[in-house]
């Protein structure tokens, strides 16, 4: 096995909490073994550019509370053309760099997977708040949106039960229903949508006509931002792209879209709000801080024992290692069983 001497690491698509506490754990657990750090700027774009700064412990002591991301982030795709891949894996020699620690969801650790099988020595790390990375219960940043939206939901609440109406929270999550899910479930609201099933708008109308005969004068919706109903602004969302092919799923404005049908269906006075990014800000909770600690410095272990092309994963309570092809081969979305255990809960 090569010798390591000094490791890259990088924080690769959407910002959230918790990013903060991994690249401090990655530092840290770097010391011990005495490698060298450099900390690559805006994800992928940085590695491109050769653009990489030494991050030493003294950088990350007080980083943990911290949102966002100190190396900054891009959705950059270097394997969008030839050019970016070649001047990529160039950098890495140029660097110096034995191994890189890739922080990031599918397409960054997608990117990672490709890297490691032309050479590259890499290890993800799994982070998105949609919390879709497959092989891993959990990705770094979702339990903090969740706790954001939850709390905004509540605040909805409170304007539903005064003004006797239904609110809808749109919440974002691409094409995996998880901060939908858990919002919903965990905020008690009185339904939920999903990308991954398609909803009666009838049955649901109804049920929340039937909420007021029980006494119920007002009620609250989860949406997820891919949901499909008519009169979302589709042709908004298509005209922006990113490298990896997505669109912009917050502009097709599906919150604002189901508020109109239910008021239309149900003649409730009806009322939306989509918290966007507000999810992805603010200081980590809990698991956002503790679990990317394990992460980043179960990571670094991999890069010491040679396991390339992996990344740490949260099993149960463990921390177990799984191939990026395991991770990146399938988006982890919700499963029937746990959406119909949401459903049972609208009553
Ligand atoms: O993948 C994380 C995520 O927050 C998605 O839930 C959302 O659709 C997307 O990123 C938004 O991306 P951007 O920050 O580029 O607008």
């Amino acid at each position: 096995m090569a010798t390591i001497k000094r490791i890259g690491v990088l924080t690769g698509g959407g910002d959230c909490p918790g990013l903060n506490p991994a690249i401090r754990a990655v530092v840290i657990r770097a010391r011990d073994y005495g490698y060298e750090v450099l900390g690559i700027q805006e994800g992928w774009a940085g590695l491109v550019k050769g653009d990489a700064r030494p991050i030493d412990v003294d950088d990350v002591r007080e980083i943990i509370s911290v949102g966002g991301t100190v190396l900054g982030t891009s959705r950059t795709n270097p394997y969008k053309n030839e050019e970016d891949k070649k001047k990529a894996i160039e950098n890495v020699s140029k660097l110096g760099l034995d191994a890189l620690v890739a922080i990031g969801g599918d397409d960054t650790l997608g990117v990672a997977n490709k890297l490691s099988k032309e050479g590259v020595p890499c290890v993800g790390v799994p982070k998105t708040m949609d919390n879709d990375v497959s092989g891993t219960d959990y990705c770094i940043g979702f339990d903090t949106a969740v706790s954001v939206a939850i709390d905004a939901l509540e605040r909805l609440k409170d304007t539903a039960r005064s003004h006797r109406r239904i609110m809808v929270l749109e919440v974002m999550g691409r094409e995996a229903g998880w901060v939908a899910l858990m919002t919903g479930m965990a905020g008690g609201a009185d339904w939920i949508m999903l990308p991954e099933f398609e909803t009666d708008l009838d049955e649901m109308c109804r049920h929340l006509v039937n909420l007021r005969s029980k006494g119920r004068l007002f009620g609250t919706v989860v949406v997820s931002e891919a949901v499909r109903v008519a009169g979302t602004r589709e042709e908004d969302q298509a005209a922006e792209v990113d490298a990896f092919g997505h669109t912009r799923l917050g502009l097709r404005g599906v919150g604002a879209a189901v508020a109109d049908i239910i008021k239309e269906r149900t003649g409730i006075s009806t009322r939306s709000a989509a918290i966007g990014h507000i999810q992805r800000g603010g200081t980590p909770v809990l698991r956002d801080r503790y679990l990317p600690t394990r992460l980043g410095l179960a990571a670094v272990d991999m890069v010491k024992a040679g396991k390339f092309g992996m990344m740490p994963a949260v099993v149960g309570e463990d921390i177990k290692p799984v191939a990026l092809e395991v991770a990146v081969g399938k988006t982890k979305t919700v499963p029937v069983e746990l959406w119909e255990m949401a459903k049972s809960l609208f009553k």
